[in-house]
């Protein structure tokens, strides 16, 4: 046992004592005047103390704007689990890459356009949402809150937004389906064994996914040093919770078989063999692949770059963005997500032609936060703020807006 000025430090082990340690200090610094001259940026620190110090919003209304998520969702969480939503690769460059981008474009307002009524509704593959605003397929998501997907089902299905779920899912298919109370779209991993594939795609199928995302960006293994570097704080035993079971939408297929690096296009016929429901490919950056989407018969593309989680390319989603839209020419739509966290950052997007924009990190900080309650707060907010951008630049509907609503700065 180690004893500060503040009082005793318990603790088995080295990472134990640091923790506590710290806590201690922020205990400090919360009665401290210095305080007052502090800024609260998200990451100043993730102790559970600290919620004076970091002045944490305590029910999703009190949201000013999504980042308020953000702030709580780190101090909820287990270190490790943080990370996870946080990091990048390497450096994390290509995250920060994707929020860049939107300072790259100015927005060239209208005026004396009736704007009373706003109407954010788009169209995709003969359904009608209400906005634009998706939620991105995201991994493992009770490990931010105990009710995971079926929370996010729940909020997305009471917003009345669309939800990509992911391969590696906390609760299966069948289950989020029936919670979110009609289809959502499935998003689908092949594995190195293609029977493993297409066991998923049955599963997708019998739970009425209307379409399969596959996601064609994830062939590197990953370099995650953020969560690597969070793991390190977390002294929990990741063994009681992980205890290498199946994933849900992986129980009951037969023979081993992990994430398949050695995709080539021909993924897409033998897609096309097994099933009839629409395919989309996420993960298309360039002109290039965009025009072998079209050659391939792909039905759709989500431009993006895992969120920066999966390569190092500097390479912004946004700033990919126009040309897999120039190559596409409208004959399929063009989703795309990274880095969208205001109003404005949809706006730009669909400025630029994508036919709608999808989250994933924002809603999971919602989650973490608060559970369903959370999730749908982060939509409200982004709701409105999307409102307030087509407002703001005097496009009523939106088919109105128009690539003319931006210059480049
Ligand atoms: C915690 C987490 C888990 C993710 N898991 C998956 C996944 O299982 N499948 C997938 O295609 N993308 C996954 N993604 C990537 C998202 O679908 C999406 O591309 C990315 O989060 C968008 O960027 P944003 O977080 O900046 O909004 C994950 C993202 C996060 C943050």
């Amino acid at each position: 046992m180690i004893v500060l000025p503040h009082g005793p430090i318990q603790g088995t082990n080295m990472n134990d004592i640091k923790l506590e340690a710290r806590r201690h200090f922020l205990k400090f610094l919360a009665g401290s005047p210095l305080l007052a001259s502090l800024p609260t940026t998200p990451g100043f620190c993730d102790d559970l103390e600290s919620a004076e110090v970091l002045n944490l919003i305590s029910e999703p209304s009190e949201a000013i704007d999504i980042f308020d998520f953000e702030k709580v969702a780190e101090h909820e969480l287990p270190p490790a689990h943080w990370g996870y939503i946080k990091t990048g690769v390497d450096d994390d460059r290509t995250v920060q890459a994707n929020r860049d981008a939107f300072s790259k474009y100015y927005m060239r307002p209208r005026r004396l356009v009736g704007v009373s009524k706003i109407d954010m509704s788009v169209e995709l593959f003969g359904t009608k949402w209400e906005t634009p605003i998706a939620l991105c397929p995201a991994g493992s998501q009770r490990g931010f809150h105990e009710d995971g997907e079926l929370a996010v089902a729940q909020a997305a299905k009471n917003k009345r937004h669309l939800m990509i779920l992911s391969t590696y899912s906390s609760n299966s298919v069948t289950d989020v389906a029936q919670a979110y109370g009609g289809p959502i779209w499935f998003q689908l991993y092949p594995s190195s064994n293609f029977e493993i594939t297409r066991g998923l795609v049955a599963k997708a199928e019998a739970a009425g996914c209307p379409v399969i995302v596959v996601t064609v960006d994830q062939v590197t293994g990953d370099n995650r040093d953020t969560l690597n570097r969070y793991r390190k704080l977390d002294t929990r035993e990741c063994s009681d919770c992980h205890t290498g079971e199946p994933r849900p939408n992986f129980e009951g297929l037969k023979g081993g078989g992990g994430l398949a690096t050695d995709l080539t296009w021909d993924i897409v016929k033998q897609l096309r063999s097994i099933t009839d429901r629409t395919i989309l490919l996420k993960g298309i950056v360039t002109h290039e692949d965009a025009e072998l989407c079209l050659k391939h018969g792909v039905d759709g593309i989500i431009v993006s770059n895992h969120g920066g989680r999966s390569e190092e390319s500097l390479w912004a989603s946004l700033d990919s963005l126009p040309e897999v839209v120039q190559a596409v020419d409208g004959k399929v739509p063009v989703l795309i997500d990274g880095g969208f966290r205001r109003g404005m950052d949809f706006f730009k997007a669909l400025a630029l032609g994508a036919d709608a924009v999808c989250i994933g990190r924002p809603y999971l900080w919602g989650l973490a936060a608060f559970g369903q309650e959370g999730v749908e707060q982060v939509l409200e907010i982004l709701r409105r703020e999307v409102r307030m951008a087509m407002m703001t630049a005097g496009t009523p509907s939106i088919k109105d807006i128009k690539r003319s609503h931006l210059a480049a700065v």
